[in-house]
């Protein structure tokens, strides 16, 4: 039989969904599920974008320009510019989802053997991009202790070799929920200066910041323009998961010249998608407000009750949607199975992810899952109670 390449055997399994069997069969029993795995938000997504796809009245479905429709981007650099992001329509490339501007970013950045440094844990999918674009992870931990906050930077310095490339964080982070200060961030764009790197800054949640906190873009630092790259994404923003659209920023031309080579080689991201996408760039104030609101009430329901739990341990996050829980498991890959096969509390059962998946470096995480906070308070309750029952009874 011909062979499958060692790039596709080395492909990781997705951390979130590879236990999706192991739901699917508790389902089939007739158990009930609490999704924490995935973040898929249960917001509605706002009502302008939903009427611009009702209301479009295209008589053929058409490819789009390949760098994305030149009137999106011109909004979305509306966007940036009331987020105080002076970013230009040519600066900015649409894609298929924040996931293809990352392997965009890879490839016009990396080459094979290169490495990128990314404080871990970090989103799972980066090991499997870094994979496909034949680039190797190098870690740098944070811990739960702190909260998760950024490592030392001599910890970067000492990881630098001639084959790094980039730094990669996201801002607020997943899984971790971690918001990177100012002087983190200008801290990461001395050493990406000094040592002549690119900062990739994953900022999809840029807008799911809790606690009076303001995000900090590495677009607004001076003096980043040649070396700031930045993921963004729909997706999350405006609960809009399954449009695929996110887009690639960056004031270093070649960058987006490089990307758009890429771009072309797709021909093009998805037309009904950025018609409701550029829609969405009107959706009013009052719907973040509300959105963000609801967040932080998931957020603090979530925590306290985590907390309470005898042996869990867990940081606060300030963004984003997830928490890391530290566990008293010795594995939690078998403890998030055994959930769904062999536990339930009133025939209710939940979903996590294992974290492990969410670090590069082997060994590390096994007693932590992430959890994403996208269900309504009761539902996290009772999510809450379900596992406190779980780790009365449960045996490693
Ligand atoms: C940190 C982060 N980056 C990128 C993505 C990719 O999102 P999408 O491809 O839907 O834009 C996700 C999705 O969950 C994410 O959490």
């Amino acid at each position: 039989m011909p062979k499958i390449s060692n790039k596709g055997s080395n492909m990781p399994e997705s951390p979130i969904r590879k236990l999706v069997p192991y739901a699917e069969e508790a389902q089939k029993q007739g158990k009930n599920i609490y999704y924490l795995n995935i973040g898929q938000p249960d917001i509605k997504t706002p009502q302008v974008a939903l009427d611009a796809i009702k209301h479009q009245n295209l008589e053929t479905i058409a490819y789009s320009r390949s760098e994305g429709s030149e009137s999106y981007r011109m909004k979305i650099a509306d966007y940036y510019k009331r987020n105080a992001i002076n970013v230009n329509h040519k600066d900015i490339l649409v894609t298929t989802g924040g996931s293809e501007a990352l392997l965009f970013a890879f490839g016009s950045i990396m080459d094979e053997g290169d490495e990128i440094i990314i404080p871990e844990p970090f989103y799972a999918n980066y090991n499997g991009f870094s994979n496909a674009s034949g680039v190797n992870v190098v870690p740098v931990i944070s811990k739960i202790e702190d909260n998760f906050a950024l490592p030392p930077i001599e910890e970067f310095e000492k990881l630098i070799t001639p084959k790094t490339k980039a730094i990669l964080i996201c801002n607020p982070g997943n899984p971790t929920g971690y918001l990177y200060s100012k002087e983190e961030i200008k801290k990461l764009a001395a050493i990406v200066k000094k040592h002549d790197l690119f900062l990739i800054a994953d900022e999809v949640y840029r807008e799911f910041v809790y606690d009076g906190e303001e995000h900090y873009s590495i677009l607004q630092e001076p003096g980043l323009e040649d070396y700031a790259i930045v993921i963004d994404s729909v997706s999350k923003r405006y609960s809009m998961c399954g449009a695929r659209i996110g887009y690639l920023v960056s004031k270093n031309e070649a960058v987006i010249k490089t990307a758009l080579k890429f771009a072309q080689a797709r021909l093009s991201p998805p037309t009904l998608a950025q018609i409701a996408s550029e829609a969405a760039l009107d959706t009013p104030q009052s719907y973040f407000d509300d959105v963000k609101d609801e967040y932080v009430k998931r957020r603090n329901t979530l925590i306290s009750g985590l907390e309470k739990i005898e042996g869990v341990k867990v940081a606060k996050p300030n963004g984003a949607f997830y928490c890391i829980a530290e566990l008293p498991v010795k594995n939690s890959d078998d403890f998030a199975k055994w959930l769904l096969e062999s536990f339930d509390y009133n025939n209710d059962t939940v979903m996590v992810a294992p974290a492990a998946g969410f670090y590069s470096t082997s060994g590390v995480g096994l007693n932590q899952i992430r959890i994403a906070y996208v269900l309504n308070e009761a539902s996290l309750k009772m999510a809450v109670k379900i596992l406190e029952e779980a780790l009365k009874v449960y045996k490693d």
